[in-house]
């Protein structure tokens, strides 16, 4: 008999190092009007590490008559886009899923990005110029590629698509 103590149980059933990394570009990036939510303890933790840029261009638009900022899941047609990366846990990854809506709304995908520039701090911020892999809400919809494309999206911006 192998004695397993309750602590190896859980550690092996639902690891600890359950983090998981989120690339935000709209409404969630710190300025932007739901960036709260991100540092909301009650949703989950959410650690900044680093501006990031997709590796491929993504179609930006903002439509719908709320001016929603949406990444295409289009890769080659838009721009590449600036945004934040952050790790954040399963508590926040079950928020965000439910805040974006997914899978209706958005879907939640993988997606390329090249580092730009981290906080230097934690010891999981990662380097500029790396390549990194993470989680994007994006969505497929056709019809919205005729739309104008934005590299960089700011809901205060000069486009008057304001952010309801
Ligand atoms: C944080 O989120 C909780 C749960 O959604 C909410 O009740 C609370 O008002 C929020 N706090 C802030 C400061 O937004
Ligand atoms: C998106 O494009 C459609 C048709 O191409 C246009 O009718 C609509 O006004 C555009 N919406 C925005 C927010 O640019």
């Amino acid at each position: 008999q192998i004695a397993v103590s309750p602590t190896l149980m859980v550690g092996v059933v639902c690891p600890v190092a359950h983090m998981t990394r989120v690339f935000v570009y709209g409404t969630l990036k710190k300025g932007q009007p739901n960036y709260f939510r991100m540092v909301n303890a009650s949703n989950g933790q959410a650690e900044f590490l680093a501006h990031a840029r997709t590796v491929e261009p993504y179609p930006l638009v903002i439509t719908t008559k709320y001016n929603i900022p949406f990444l295409l899941n289009e890769p080659g047609t838009g721009q590449r886009v600036y945004g934040e990366l952050y790790r954040v846990d399963q508590q926040m990854l079950d928020f965000l899923d439910k805040f974006e809506g997914c899978p209706e709304r958005y879907q939640r995908t993988k997606i390329q990005l090249e580092v730009q520039d981290g906080d230097g701090e934690g010891e999981h911020t990662p380097r500029p110029g790396r390549f990194e892999e993470a989680f994007v809400y994006s969505k497929h919809e056709p019809a919205w590629l005729q739309n104008q494309t934005y590299e960089s999206y700011d809901a205060y911006g000069d486009h008057n698509c304001w952010y309801t």
